[in-house]
């Protein structure tokens, strides 16, 4: 079974070829430029760059898989949750692949290829939890198996990844702000500014990160923005964000123990999880708990195809071809 698979949600378009025996022989992931220069994704900018390259791509993967289009048994890509004009780029462009070749196609939820991606390079136990850290969602899901994914809590403002982004831009920094935001922590003191940890004395779920940012934005214009600064704050904000989903996984796991349900395993997924310091936190946390901690294989952690190809995998494909199915920018898993 041999699956061509596309991703085009946000600002990445990205195409994989694999098959379910977890060859991958070709993973293509284009991380569009233009959105640098406006301090974040413009989805109409997002569109065009999509439709201009996926052709490209398309050859490019073929080329270096050694395969042919007639070779692929199944077409998959991203149907939402994302960008409308980017998900009907893609999503059409798989269809008609489909269609003339005569092949089924697999509507694929972008957020359930996150959470099912470290399920590729390790061995998970089910059930376990996975925390969603991405620049459109920050999640904690129930996964029972790799079709009973349960949604346990989510932020009610801004996700993690996003507020990285902001900050990053009220700081200067280009866009994307997380990895660079992580850069200059490492030289800063992360006790130099208190910042507020909203949601931590409610016993729910749920996330906010809005008033970290607006907190931070005070403190930027009360102050010099120069390198010792930006470390400091950007050392703050990463104790912070820590601080936040540490103490959510814990309420996770009480929330859970209290309904009798054994978790031995969590994992953190998209592309916060490329977060060195945030990861070595939680790994440390959940040894005090007897938990592994999982991630996906460096390729898998930021927008990829081949997490979608892999979702594909896991699913029945007669039971899911779905020609007809529309792209939707709020699909839920
Ligand atoms: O999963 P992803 O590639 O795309 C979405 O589905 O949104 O996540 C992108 C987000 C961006 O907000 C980016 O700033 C953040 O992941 N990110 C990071 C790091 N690398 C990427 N955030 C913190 N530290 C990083 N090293
Ligand atoms: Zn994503």
């Amino acid at each position: 079974m041999l699956v061509f698979a596309v991703e085009t949600s946000c600002d990445e378009t990205s195409i994989c070829i694999m098959d379910d025996n977890k060859n991958i022989y070709s993973h293509i992931v284009f991380s569009q430029e233009i959105h640098k220069k406006h301090g974040g994704v413009v989805p109409e900018l997002a569109s065009r760059a999509h439709l201009e390259i996926i052709q490209e791509i398309t050859n490019k993967a073929l080329f270096k898989s050694n395969k042919k289009l007639s070779d692929i048994d199944v077409f998959a890509a991203t149907c939402g949750p994302g960008l409308i004009g980017p998900l009907l780029i893609g999503s059409n462009f798989a269809k008609g692949l489909a269609i003339g070749l005569n092949k089924p196609f697999v509507p694929i939820n972008h957020i359930e290829g996150h959470v099912l991606s470290p399920t590729y390079n390790n061995e998970m136990s089910f059930p376990h939890i996975c925390l969603v850290l991405t620049g459109g969602h920050t999640q904690i899901y129930l996964v029972e198996s790799n079709n009973e994914i349960k949604l346990l809590g989510e932020t009610i403002d801004d996700a993690v990844g996003e507020t990285f982004d902001k900050v990053g831009k009220l700081l200067g920094l280009s866009y994307p702000g997380g990895p660079l935001i992580e850069k200059k922590a490492i030289e800063g003191n992360e006790n130099v500014y208190d910042l507020p940890t909203p949601l931590l004395k409610e016993n729910n779920l749920n996330f906010s990160f809005s008033g970290l940012k607006t907190a931070i934005n005070l403190i930027v214009k009360k102050n010099e923005i120069n390198e010792v600064f930006v470390r400091d704050i950007c050392a703050s904000f990463q104790l912070c964000i820590s601080k936040i989903l540490i103490d959510k996984i814990n309420k996770t796991l009480i929330n859970l123990e209290n309904n009798y349900k054994k978790i031995n395993s969590l994992s953190v997924v998209g592309g916060v999880s490329n977060n060195l310091y945030i990861r070595t936190k939680i790994i440390k946390f959940l040894e005090t708990k007897n938990i592994f901690t999982f991630f996906p294989k460096k390729e898998m952690m930021s927008d990829n195809a081949a997490m979608i190809a892999w979702s594909c995998l896991n699913k029945n494909i007669k039971n899911h071809s779905n020609i007809s199915f529309n792209a939707d920018p709020r699909l839920s898993i």
